[in-house]
């Protein structure tokens, strides 16, 4: 009797397959109106001997199922877990998939380049407003007023400040050079990227477009630093290792002396080719920072010179990109920016690669 108990227990217990059922289980047999209980119930009318016998033989069972009982729920316990777990598995190893179509425009890219390039040179990038003080734009650059480089940069005016002092649409990052110098002590090396305005439309001009600046201010700085630099930076950014980089005198009014910078290119067939192929093509200016900036600046000439450069970012992404038109650059055409845009997760870096 007892056994045949015990061996249809263990059968209904191994036969439950989840928590509900396994209780309904313990119920029918341990539960208060359960089978081994209403047997010890019975046990009362035996007589001494026997019930001890009887009652002896109930407890074991009693134990046995219980332990069998609780065997089963962390088995159950444990299978369910295992499902869940495999489930809702997540496969770490998955590479990030980007759906977006989204693209870095060309101008971003470029200055992503440009910055690659020179902090690895050890410069740092500083910026400045886009809405600047003529003093800042022109006066401190030894651009004073009536001097005739002002008519040539077609400067977009604006109100006059509460303070009274002139304020332009910056026509170049040049400031940025005055801002630095006026904020921290040499030595300086920075870059300075950013948006440009003047009041100019064609093929080839754009009122609002970007330059970037780069100022090195030491003792003991040369123009050999400067050539280097600059040679350095042009073959890096077209990644042409003989890349002719040549520099003709020339004229800044914030450098002295000042140059301008050719590489080396071939123009046949309306297309224009960079490197080694005997043309020339200007893409930057140059020089050695003029005394009377640095004296502007509260930096003492005779202790301190320094090297500027600056250039325009469209043109030399142009270049770099075969991009024929600077105005197609502004007009946030999706298809354009399609074709000529770059991967988002691409980022620029001399060790990887610039531009993949
Ligand atoms: N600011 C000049 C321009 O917009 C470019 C330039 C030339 C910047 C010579 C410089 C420099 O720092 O040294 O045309």
């Amino acid at each position: 009797m007892v056994d045949t108990l015990k061996a249809e227990a263990l059968r209904a217990i191994a036969a439950a397959t989840d928590p509900a059922s396994l209780e309904d289980v313990r119920v029918a047999v341990l539960g208060k109106k359960g089978r081994v209980t209403s047997l010890m119930r019975d046990l009362g009318g035996l007589d001494p001997e026997a019930r001890k016998i009887r009652g002896a033989a109930l407890n074991l069972l009693k134990t046995e199922i219980a332990a069998a009982l609780d065997a089963r729920k962390f088995e159950l316990q444990d299978n369910a877990l295992a499902a869940r777990l495999e489930s809702e598995r997540v496969d770490v190893t998955l590479s990030a998939r980007p759906t977006s179509e989204g693209r870095i425009h060309p101008i971003s890219q470029t200055i992503d380049e440009i910055t690659a390039i020179f902090a690895d040179m050890g410069f740092a990038v500083a910026e400045g407003p886009d809405v600047e003080g003529d003093f800042y734009n022109f006066t401190a650059l030894n651009i004073p007023p009536e001097h005739p480089a002002r008519q040539m940069h077609d400067t977009f005016y604006l109100p006059d400040a509460p303070d009274g002092t002139q304020r332009v649409l910056r026509t170049h990052t040049s400031p940025v050079q005055i801002r630095t110098m006026l904020s921290v002590k040499p030595p300086i090396r920075i870059i300075a990227p950013g948006r440009t305005y003047r009041s100019d439309y064609d093929m080839t001009h754009t009122p609002m477009f970007h330059q970037v600046e780069a100022l090195v201010v030491d003792e003991a700085v040369h123009m050999g630093h400067l050539k280097g630099c600059i040679v350095e930076f042009c073959r890096a950014f077209f990644d042409i290792d003989d890349l002719p980089v040549r520099f003709r005198p020339s004229f800044f009014p914030f450098t002295e002396p000042s140059a301008e910078v050719d590489i080396g290119c071939m123009r046949s067939g309306g297309e224009l080719k960079i490197g080694a192929f005997g043309d020339w093509l200007e893409i930057m200016g140059c020089g050695m920072v003029h005394p009377k900036v640095l004296a502007n600046c509260g930096i003492d000439p005779t202790r301190y010179q320094g090297f500027a450069f600056g250039m325009g970012i469209e043109r030399i992404a142009m270049l770099k990109y075969g991009i024929p038109d600077l105005r197609t650059f502004f007009e946030a055409d999706s298809r354009w920016l399609k074709h000529y845009g770059f991967a988002a997760l691409d980022q620029p870096s001399l060790a990887v690669g610039l531009s993949r």
